[in-house]
């Protein structure tokens, strides 16, 4: 089947059966490999990507769902207010290790910027519970979170 999708601010067009996940049409058709494959359940959060601004697990949303929404991936995140200062205050405190979850991580903390600029750690432990890192950057993800809050006027 042929799907109309909206992806980092270009229309893409891609023939693929209806229940293929977003992750394969992004990794596999489009070439966007900077979405991880982790799980493939929704519980890692590897594969975070926006829909129309919302954090979703692109493992488990099927090409036909997010036809016709706003996707945004890694590749175009810094095109983004939050998502610029997110991916600065990530090199500012050296977040990353293995860098796996990494950009998961960055598309979680930009949509909870995007939604509450100044989080507390409860908020960020909440918004970010979904992403698991086997490296445990925790402490770096939160301190860079509020970091590139910080940056706000
Ligand atoms: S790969 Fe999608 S949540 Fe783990
Ligand atoms: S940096 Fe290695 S899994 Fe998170």
């Amino acid at each position: 089947m042929s799907f109309d999708l909206h992806i980092n601010g270009a229309a893409q067009t891609v023939d693929v059966p209806s229940d293929m996940p977003l992750l394969w049409v992004l990794r596999d058709i489009l070439g966007l490999t900077g979405t991880k494959y982790g799980c493939g359940v929704a519980q890692c959060g590897a594969c975070t990507v926006h829909l129309d601004g919302a954090p979703v697990r692109s493992c488990l949303l099927t090409v036909a769902a997010a036809a016709g929404h706003s996707i945004t991936t890694i590749e175009a995140i810094e095109q983004t207010e939050a998502g610029a200062k997110v991916q600065q205050a990530w090199l500012d405190e050296e977040v990353i290790q293995c860098g796996y979850c990494q950009s998961g991580q960055i598309m979680a903390a930009t949509a909870l910027l995007q939604n509450n600029p100044h989080p507390t750690d409860a908020d960020i432990d909440d918004a970010m519970a979904g992403n698991i890192c086997r490296c445990g950057t925790y402490v770096r993800i939160r301190k860079a979170i509020h970091r590139a809050a910080s940056q706000d006027a």
